[in-house]
């Protein structure tokens, strides 16, 4: 049985990982994009049994059940056939909890590194309130408890990345097309 390739995308709100993972999948057609953050909202738009909770989780800045996002990212890879593609899993795992549930539920997966886009914060606060798409949870007090969740949760994810040697650092300021640049450079696109 082959196994899904995947690169986790982790970074702050802000710090440009659907941007990038966009101009990923635009240029190398290998490559898939699955946004956890998309694939909630998609599942709470869609009437899911979960709807309520995801709502809820997204206001509070806080995570979602890991089983919910894990069923949702399982799913995606199984319809777009896991063997073939490289997955570029973005906002995931952003805890403890979606780090163990993602290598319980799915069966050894193949997991080439995380890319972590590195940003200040007065830079993923500006993109965020400058951010055009009209996202109920794109206002500063959300704001606020969304960076309180990536410090205080999805850091130590990163840092266990970096520990286990699979962490591919990009510096995430500048403009879209050089932090591009530094992706290819450091993937070998
Ligand atoms: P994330 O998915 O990490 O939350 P996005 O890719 O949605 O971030 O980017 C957040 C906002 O910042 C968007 O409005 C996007 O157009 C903008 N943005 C992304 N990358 C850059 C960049 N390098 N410089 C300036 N603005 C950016
Ligand atoms: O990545 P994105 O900004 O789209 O995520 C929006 C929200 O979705 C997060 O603030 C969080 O509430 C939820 N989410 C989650 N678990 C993930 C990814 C996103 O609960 N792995
Ligand atoms: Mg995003």
């Amino acid at each position: 049985m082959a196994f899904p390739r995947v690169i986790f995308i982790l970074g702050g709100p802000g710090s440009g990982k659907g941007t990038q993972c966009k101009k990923i999948i635009d240029t190398f057609s290998d490559f898939v994009h699955l946004s956890a953050g998309e694939l909630l909202r998609d599942a709470k738009n869609s009437g899911s049994t979960a709807g309520e909770l995801i709502q809820k989780c997204m206001m509070e800045g806080s995570i979602v059940p890991a089983e919910v996002t894990v069923g949702l990212l399982k799913d995606a890879m199984i319809k777009f056939g896991w063997e073939k593609k490289r997955f570029l899993v973005d906002g995931f795992p952003r805890n403890d909890e979606n780090y163990n549930a993602w290598f319980r539920i799915l069966p050894d997966p193949y997991v080439e590194c995380c890319l972590f886009l590195n940003c200040e914060d007065d830079i993923l606060v500006k993109r965020i309130l400058g951010r055009a798409e009209g996202r109920s949870d794109d206002n500063i007090e959300t704001l606020t408890k969304r960076l309180n969740t990536y410090r205080d949760s999805t850091q130590p994810i990163i840092r266990r990345f970096a520990e286990a040697g699979k962490l591919i650092a990009i510096d995430a300021e500048g403009d879209v097309d050089t932090i591009f640049n530094r992706i290819r450079a450091a993937l070998s696109l």
